[in-house]
C-alpha cells in the first residue's frame, strides 16, 4: 500500500462505525475523559469539515472538525486525528490535517484549536496558545494547546472557556462565510 492507493474524501454518515471504532482503538476508553471530548459533546462535529482516509472501501483514518466559541471568538476544533496502526507513517494524518485545514479556509474559518503533540501539528502550522488565554471544560495540559491561524487576529478574538457552538447558540452571531 501506498498513499497514492489512499483516497480521502468528505465524510458520510456510511462511516461512522469505523470511525468510532478507529478511535477506540487509537485512544482507548480515556478518550470520554478528555477536554476535546467534553467540547465535542455539546454538539455535533461538522460533517462537511470531516474526513477520512479509505484503502478500497475500508476506512483507515479519521479527522473531525467542529465549531466552536470562546469569547467573542469563534473557531474550529481539529479531533479525533486517527489512522489505523497498519496504515501509520505514511503521510496520511499529516495529509488529513492538509484537507481539513483547506476546507476550514475554504468556508472562512479564522482559526482552527486542537489538543495534541506540538512536535508532530508544529510542522502543520499550530503553535501553542499563549498560556491563559483559552479555558478548556477540563484540564490540558497548556503545551498542548495549540491553534492555526488562518485569518491574522482570528486567534486573538478567541477568549476563556472553549465551548461548542451549538452551546452559545443563543447569543446573536453572524454563519462563517459559506456556511448553511
Ligand atoms: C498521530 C497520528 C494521527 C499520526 O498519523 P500518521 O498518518 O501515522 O502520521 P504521518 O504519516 O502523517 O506522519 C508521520 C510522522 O509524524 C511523526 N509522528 C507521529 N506521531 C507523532 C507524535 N505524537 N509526535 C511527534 N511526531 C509524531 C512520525 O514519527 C513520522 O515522522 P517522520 O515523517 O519524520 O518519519 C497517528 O499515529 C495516530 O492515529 N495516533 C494515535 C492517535 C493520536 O495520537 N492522534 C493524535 C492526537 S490529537
Amino acid at each position: 500500500m501506498s498513499l497514492a492507493d489512499i483516497v480521502f474524501l468528505p465524510e458520510d454518515p456510511a462511516h461512522d462505525h469505523e470511525i468510532e471504532d478507529i478511535n477506540a482503538e487509537a485512544f482507548g476508553p480515556g478518550r470520554f475523559a478528555k477536554a476535546a471530548y467534553k467540547i465535542r459533546e455539546g454538539g455535533p462535529h461538522e460533517r462537511s469539515l470531516s474526513f477520512v482516509a479509505l484503502d478500497q472501501d475500508k476506512v483507515v483514518a479519521s479527522v473531525r472538525l467542529s465549531r466552536i466559541v470562546a469569547g467573542e471568538g469563534r473557531g474550529l476544533l481539529l479531533g479525533p486525528l486517527a489512522v489505523r496502526p497498519a496504515y501509520k507513517n505514511q503521510g496520511i494524518g499529516k495529509k488529513l490535517v492538509h484537507i481539513a485545514l483547506e476546507a476550514a479556509r475554504d468556508i472562512g474559518a479564522g482559526v482552527v484549536v486542537l489538543v495534541g503533540d506540538e512536535p508532530y501539528y508544529g510542522a502543520l502550522g499550530f503553535k501553542r496558545v499563549p498560556n491563559g488565554q483559552l479555558a478548556m471544560p477540563r484540564p490540558v495540559d497548556p503545551n498542548r494547546l495549540l491553534a492555526a491561524e488562518l485569518k491574522e487576529g482570528a486567534l486573538a478574538e478567541l477568549q476563556g472557556m472553549v465551548m461548542h457552538e451549538a452551546l452559545a447558540g443563543q447569543r446573536a452571531k453572524p454563519p462563517l462565510a459559506g456556511a448553511a
